[in-house]
Formats: C-alpha cells, structure tokens, sequence
C-alpha cells in the first residue's frame, strides 16, 4: 500500500469521505470542521475534556518522552544541565533558545539582578494589604498582578525591546516578592536585594537575613535551591503554562499572565503537591504505618501525593536527580524520620500492583519538600519556591506564544447541554 500522510475518515451518517493531512503525528482540528450533516452545520468538533489529546500550539522549548521518562530543555537532557548548567544559564537557554556566551550570561545575570529591588510600594502594598497568616501562594499571586500597574509600559507585548525589560523584571521581581511573602508571615522586616550574592543566594539572604551585616549563605542550600529552580524551569503545556498563554493570549500584560500562572501552579494537584506531600508523610507518622496508609490509597480514600502524573508513566527524571540531591542535603543536616518514610514509601509503593498496573511513580514534587524543609523553608513557601523557577519557563513560552502568527486568543469551543428558548416565569408564579 502506498504510504500517505494523510488520514481517511468515512461519515457513517452520510457516507462522505474525508482526507486530512498529518503533520507532526497530528491532524489540525479545524479540518473536521468540514465533515457535515448538511450544509449549514457547524461541522464536527473534537471533544477533549482536560486536554488529554489536545496540542494547543508548536513549541521549541521543551521536550518530554513521558513513557521513556526524558525530558530534555531545548535539546538538552535534564540530568546533564541538573550537573553542568545552573538556573541562571538554564533560563537564558530556556527563553532564547542557545547557551550564551560567558559575555552575555554576565549581561543576563546583571539585567535581572538589577531588576530585583521592587518599588516600595508593593513592599507597603503587601505589608499593609494581607493578614498575617495568609497563604504564600496568595500573597504572590496578588502582588505579581499588582504589578502590572506599576509598569504600564508592560502592556506593549508587541514591542521585542519592552518584552526584553518585562523579561527581566519578572525574573528579577519574582525572588524578592516570594521572599517578602516569608518574611510577612512571620512579622519580620523586609530585606533587601544584596547584588552580590548569586540568584539563589540573594532569595536565600531576603528569606533568612536578620541582625548580620552581610547574609553568607550556606553552599550546600544555595547549590541545591539552584537546582531545584533549574529542575523546575520548565515541563511544556501544564496546568500554569497554559494559563500563562491563554490568559497571554489576550494581549494582556505579562504580569497579570504571571500572576494567572502562579494561581493555576497553586493547586494541590499542580504545584501544590509538594506541601501535600510533607502533610501526607506527617500523617503517616512513621515507617510501619505505611501499610495502612497504603490500604487507604487503594480504596480510594486519599491519593498518594507526590505520585502519578499526566504525562510521566515511567519515573519522572526530575524526580530521580531530587532524590539524589536530598541524600546531599541531609548529609549536613539533621537526619530525617519524614525521609525515612519517604523512601520506603516510595519502595512499597513501586512493588505494589496497584501503583505498577496504573504507572504511578514519584514526581518532582515526592522529594523537593523534604529538601526544602531541610532548608529551614516553612511548609507554606514551598510552591512559591516551585514558582520561582517556573517563572523561567512561563516567560519562555509566554514570548514563544506571543510572536507565534498562528497563536490567536485561546477560545476553547463547548458542547452545550442545557435547555434552549425557555418561556420566562415571573416570580410569583414560579414554585
Ligand atoms: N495516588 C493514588 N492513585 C492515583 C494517583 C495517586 N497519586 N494518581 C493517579 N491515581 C490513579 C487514579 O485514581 C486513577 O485510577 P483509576 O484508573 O482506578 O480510576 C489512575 O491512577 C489514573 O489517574 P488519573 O487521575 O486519571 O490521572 P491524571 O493524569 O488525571 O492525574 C495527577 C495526574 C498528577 C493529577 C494525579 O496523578 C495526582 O493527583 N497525583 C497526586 C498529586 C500530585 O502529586 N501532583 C503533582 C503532579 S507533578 C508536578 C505538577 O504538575 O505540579
């Protein structure tokens, strides 16, 4: 038979056949628009609740094999940028597509460092604005979308040299806001950017500086906040990247994109899930309640958190480097009973058919709380920290969206089940 890229579809309602082109292993929607009952239809559409089929764009930035577990940042492997890049660099590569050269990462890393001071007015805004014990997440959410009244200009999303300084300010911002949300919660006086430090180290001195002159901060956690930001730059058409460039899509600003972002990542099943994963392991309690707790899992009582995942069906890469890491970790600080738990947790788990017949395995958030616990990160923190390094990705894909000709507003179409032309009642004779 001759080879054709091109799909054969028959109409049983009517007998017509339809050839659609393949491109890229997929079929433009749109060309089943063409397949009608009659000829004032509005065409057949492809139904896909939560996406589970559905491309919603080209992109260039991020690839992942979820059956084989890779998953690769412009080309390159996860596991060699986790040991030979950093965020810094990560990032440059994530949102132009190349490594740079020595020359423009130093540029790169002034530019955004010099972004991290905030106008004081957020800084009163956010001190002023939010009870004491409101949520991280909340506050950052908030406080990104604020922004966007602070730089109008950030509303030329056509202008490459105003997507250029938005770039910068939103990878500058972002560490210093997160770290503000700390250090409100717990009634402390906001730090200031300290320049010299590295990205990691400058969010590890606004988190934790107190009386000292000058905030030293400790290797081991600024290598490993590093990494947990590098890890988590980037994971293609999520949750919170697809809000970035729906809501991106409207030609908004990128702030107000940002904060849509960070809201969707807030989630439990999202971003959240590294706290759940720290209250879940607590709950446990320890090693010989995992059984029961398992028991629980697979009657359906509650979700092992911190496993599964939409498109991973084999052991999230980011995950086996995060595991490794918090080996490192806890090997300069106190041992911990929740690690403990953790991995036979995770053994159990992976002999049990339960897990193996649906492909559960741990992701990136299985181990990253334990890390940042380790760290002295309150609980609370932990999806913010998920957000900073996000932040790099959602910037990426927000710019790969907005120069993309064939991105429009994102208008997702529906099936509409309810009534048609009801009569009005009015009030008194309704009952
Ligand atoms: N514990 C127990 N059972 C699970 C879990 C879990 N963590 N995840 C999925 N399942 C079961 C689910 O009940 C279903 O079983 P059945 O076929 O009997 O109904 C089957 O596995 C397929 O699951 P699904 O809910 O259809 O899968 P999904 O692709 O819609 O959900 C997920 C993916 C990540 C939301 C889900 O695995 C989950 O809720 N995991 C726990 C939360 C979590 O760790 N989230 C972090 C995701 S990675 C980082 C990020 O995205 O931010």
């Amino acid at each position: 038979m001759e080879r054709k890229d091109t799909l054969t579809i028959t109409d049983n309602r009517t007998g017509k056949q339809y050839e659609i082109p393949i491109e890229k292993g997929a079929i433009r929607a749109k060309e089943l628009r063409q397949i009608k009952m009659h000829d004032d239809d509005f065409g057949l559409l492809s139904y896909d609740p939560a996406f589970m089929n559905t491309a919603a764009c080209e992109s260039a930035i991020t690839y992942i094999d979820g059956e084989k577990g890779i998953l690769q940042y412009r080309g390159y492997p996860i596991e060699v940028l986790a040991e030979k890049s950093n965020f810094m660099e990560t990032s440059y590569l994530l949102i132009n597509g190349v490594f740079p050269t020595e020359r423009q990462l130093k540029k790169w890393t002034q530019n955004i460092t010099l972004h991290t001071m905030i106008h004081e007015k957020i800084k009163k805004f956010m001190d002023g604005g939010f009870l004491y014990d409101a949520h991280p997440m909340g506050i950052l959410v908030g406080s990104l979308a604020g922004l966007s009244t602070f730089y109008p200009d950030a509303k030329k999303v056509d202008d490459p040299d105003s997507r250029t300084i938005q770039v910068y300010r939103m990878l500058g911002k972002i560490i210093t806001i997160s770290a503000y949300t700390y250090r409100h919660s717990k009634g402390l006086f906001f730090v200031y950017p300290d320049n010299d430090l590295s990205y990691s180290g400058n969010f590890l001195n606004m988190m934790f500086k107190m009386t000292e002159p000058k905030y030293k901060p400790n290797p081991v956690f600024e290598k490993a906040l590093d990494l947990l930001f590098l890890l988590h730059a980037d994971h293609e058409q999520n949750c919170s990247t697809s809000a970035m460039r729906g809501v991106g899509s409207s030609r908004v600003d990128p702030f107000s994109a940002l904060a849509a972002a960070t809201a969707a990542l807030y989630g439990p099943l999202h971003g959240g899930a590294n706290e759940a994963v720290i209250k879940m392991l607590k709950e446990i309690g320890s090693v010989d309640k995992i059984p029961d707790y398992i028991k629980k899992v697979k009657a359906g009582e509650s979700k092992l958190m911190g496993f599964g995942h939409r498109i991973y069906k084999n052991y999230d890469p980011r995950a086996k480097i995060i595991k490794k890491m918090a080996h490192q970790v806890f090997a300069v600080t106190k041992k911990s009973t929740l690690l403990d738990i953790a991995l036979e947790l995770e053994r159990i788990a992976l002999q049990d058919d339960y897990f193996m017949s649906r492909k559960l395995y741990p992701n990136v958030d299985f181990y990253s709380g334990l890390i940042y616990r380790a760290m002295k990160i309150p609980q609370s923190m932990f999806t913010v920290l998920f957000a900073i390094g996000r932040t790099a990705g959602w910037v990426a894909q927000w710019l790969e969206m907005i120069t993309d000709k064939e991105q429009k507003i994102a208008r997702p179409r529906q099936l509409y089940t309810g009534q048609l032309n009801q009569v009005y009642v009015p009030i008194e004779k309704r009952f």
